[in-house]
């Protein structure tokens, strides 16, 4: 539980060289593995050893697992990182991470180190700002610290010098944590909403949102509408589409809008180069996939003019804070003024939260962001490819074929009659048996969401999985699913 190691990317180990580590589990949980065939060992080796060989007909989730399995070695390092109850697994960092060991230690220290010397956290943490930065692409001045990614979306959005007639353009399945605050500007400055019906599953590729969005702003447009901003999640968290960035941008250069981002699943999960991507605000989390403390998020705000986004910075105020400067932002690359530390900055802050956090990212920054998202999204192929197999692949509410819509969360119809999924009831039970009914415990969760053409709302299922995870995992949850779709017929 304790380990403090490290492992470095040296640390690759061999295909046939994998066995799988089953010495922290429960007996329920290695019974249960013995059940389908696996076990530590020799049965173990035989799948594994036939997915790293080069053989033709090999399938994509066979050749998935083989990737995944030439790690094992390292990832079992990671995973003793993590004080995780290992009667359960946990399949839901889409709503909550867990803090490894010595995030926690940070954490107890620093609480206490505040209690013994009476500290305050009066402070902008620019410090803490100036280390954490550089593993999303972007400077101090360009990241701050908010209370999660609710909160960002509330800077962001309330921020902005909206006019009455303002249009956002946005979807249908996007969260809360950004629908409140639009609906307050909506109230409050009489801004106007413009939802664009989102596509579900394999049938869709990145085009498919630049189209969606260009054609929706176009037709506003030629209606006399002042198109403002664009604003959309990236995955949301309904279906894990990741929406594509990079090529959205696109757009809101084109037409010349407000970006704002809601990436509430990206700080932790993917590697992104925020300097790179350019859009005026990412608002994402830092208790989910970066398993930093709770009432923790990252906001990045775009500061200066990168090449990355040549438009004037959009004029905004802090709704929240104790720091205000009244200089106007930037007309080229160098920043007038701190903006981060402005939103970081509102009285006294818990401070060891965010020194937790930043040691949270700290240990993702060493053991490679790109290589994290590359396993994360590795895993969720992975499933993917398996509930095509066992489902079909018209069960799959996420893409799965597109590289550049894919996020390590998967959501799909689990029953065996279709139409269930569209009964809140069976879902929420689906999700509840889940846990109590198998060994492993597996915590995963649903999400009801409007489908293009259906009769009633889908509750489908959403699965995380992150760097805690491996392919047995996958392997037992997807028996564990079928299985008990099959009881739910
Ligand atoms: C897409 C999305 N936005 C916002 C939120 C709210 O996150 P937070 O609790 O960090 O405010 C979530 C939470 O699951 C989410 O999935």
């Amino acid at each position: 539980m304790n380990q403090t190691i490290t492992p470095s990317a040296g640390d690759v180990e061999l295909c046939a060289q994998e066995t799988l580590d089953t010495s922290r589990w429960t007996s329920k949980r290695r019974d249960f593995l013995r059940m389908l065939g696996y076990g530590a060992g020799a049965a173990t080796l035989g799948p594994m050893l036939a997915a790293c060989g080069s053989s033709n007909a090999q399938s994509t989730s066979e050749a998935l697992r083989a990737q995944l399995v030439q790690d094992a070695g390292f990832w079992s390092g990671v995973q003793g990182m993590f004080v995780l109850n290992l009667a359960k697994t946990f399949m839901n960092i889409g709503t909550a991470g867990s803090m490894p060991s010595t995030v926690l230690d940070v954490f107890a220290t620093q609480n206490r180190a505040k209690a013994v010397d009476c500290l305050n956290g009066y402070s902008n943490l620019l410090d803490l700002r100036k280390a954490a930065a550089p593993g999303f692409g972007v400077d101090a001045d360009e990241l701050a610290f908010s209370a999660n990614t609710s909160s960002g979306m509330c800077h962001a959005i309330l921020g902005i010098d909206w006019a009455p007639g303002d249009v956002v353009v946005t979807t249908n399945h996007e969260h809360g944590g950004g629908d409140t605050p639009l609906k307050i500007a909506t109230d409050r400055y009489g801004i106007e909403v413009s939802r664009i019906a989102m596509p579900v599953g394999n049938n869709q590729t990145a085009a498919t949102y630049v189209s969606l969005f260009d054609e929706r702003i176009r037709a506003l447009k030629a209606q006399g509408k002042r198109v403002r901003a664009m604003m959309w999640s990236s995955p949301t968290y309904k279906t894990g589409t990741m929406l594509p960035i990079a090529d959205l941008m696109t757009v809101v250069k084109a037409h010349q809008l407000i970006s704002i981002v809601d990436g509430a699943h990206l700080p932790g999960m993917m590697a992104y180069n925020y300097g790179d991507l350019g859009m005026d605000f990412m608002s994402g989390a830092g208790h989910k996939w970066q398993c930093g403390p709770g009432s923790t998020g990252i906001l990045i705000v775009r500061n200066k003019i990168r090449a990355s986004n040549p438009l004037p910075l959009p004029k905004w105020f802090p709704i929240h804070t104790s720091s205000y400067s009244q200089l106007e932002r930037t007309t080229n690359g160098t920043e007038t003024y701190d903006i981060a530390a402005t939103i970081t900055s509102c009285g006294s802050v818990h401070t060891p939260m965010f020194m937790s956090l930043v040691q949270a990212c700290k240990m993702w920054d060493e053991i490679g962001r790109k290589k994290i998202e590359t396993y994360d999204i590795t895993l969720a192929s992975y499933l993917k490819e398996k509930v095509a197999e066992r489902w079909g692949v018209d069960a799959l509410y996420s893409p799965k074929d597109d590289p550049k819509l894919l996020s390590a969360l998967t959501s799909f119809n689990p029953f065996q009659n279709k139409a269930d999924v569209m009964n809140s009831q069976k879902s929420s039970s689906f999700v509840a048996r889940l846990a109590a009914e198998y060994p492993q415990g597996f915590v995963i969760r649903n999400s009801n969401f409007p489908v293009i053409g259906a009769a009633a709302e889908h509750y489908g299922v959403r699965v995380s999985t992150h760097l805690w995870h491996d392919a047995t995992d996958v392997d037992l949850l997807v028996e564990a699913m079928w299985d008990l779709s099959k009881k739910m017929a």
